[in-house]
């Protein structure tokens, strides 16, 4: 499924987009001009990767610090051990779309919780 996120124009280089979406999912456009969709939350535990630092093509949990490829979605060191979900971005007309990957998603056990809705 392909889903519409924001203007080209409206997310600068180096900057972040969080969609809403269930999970959420962020879109970065690296200072090298490139763009990049992942999950946004951290394998580990419940931190909004859109909040983090992003530098070359990887994003730093900023809850931790585990460091995500942005094209391949691996992590270079724990405390995150899973890789986390990579999506396609395509621009077409000046619009960012994602085309949400159908592959299921590593979340945290407490990300997991919050979704179905329960906090045991
Ligand atoms: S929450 Fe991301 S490394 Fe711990």
């Amino acid at each position: 499924m392909m889903i519409p996120a924001c203007p080209l124009a409206d997310l600068p280089r180096g900057e972040a987009f969080r969609l809403e979406t269930d999970p959420a999912v962020t879109v970065f456009h690296t200072e090298d001009g490139e763009l990049f969709a992942i999950d946004d939350t951290c394998t580990h535990q419940d931190a909004s990767l859109a909040d983090g630092w992003v530098e070359d093509c990887w994003v730093e949990c900023p809850l931790h610090a585990s460091k995500f490829n942005l094209k391949t979605g691996e992590v270079d060191a724990p405390p995150a051990k899973l890789p986390v979900r990579t999506h396609e971005v395509v621009v077409e007309d000046g619009m960012v779309y994602v085309k949400l990957s159908t592959a299921a998603p590593n979340l945290p056990h407490c990300a997991v919780r919050k979704l179905a809705g329960t906090t045991a």
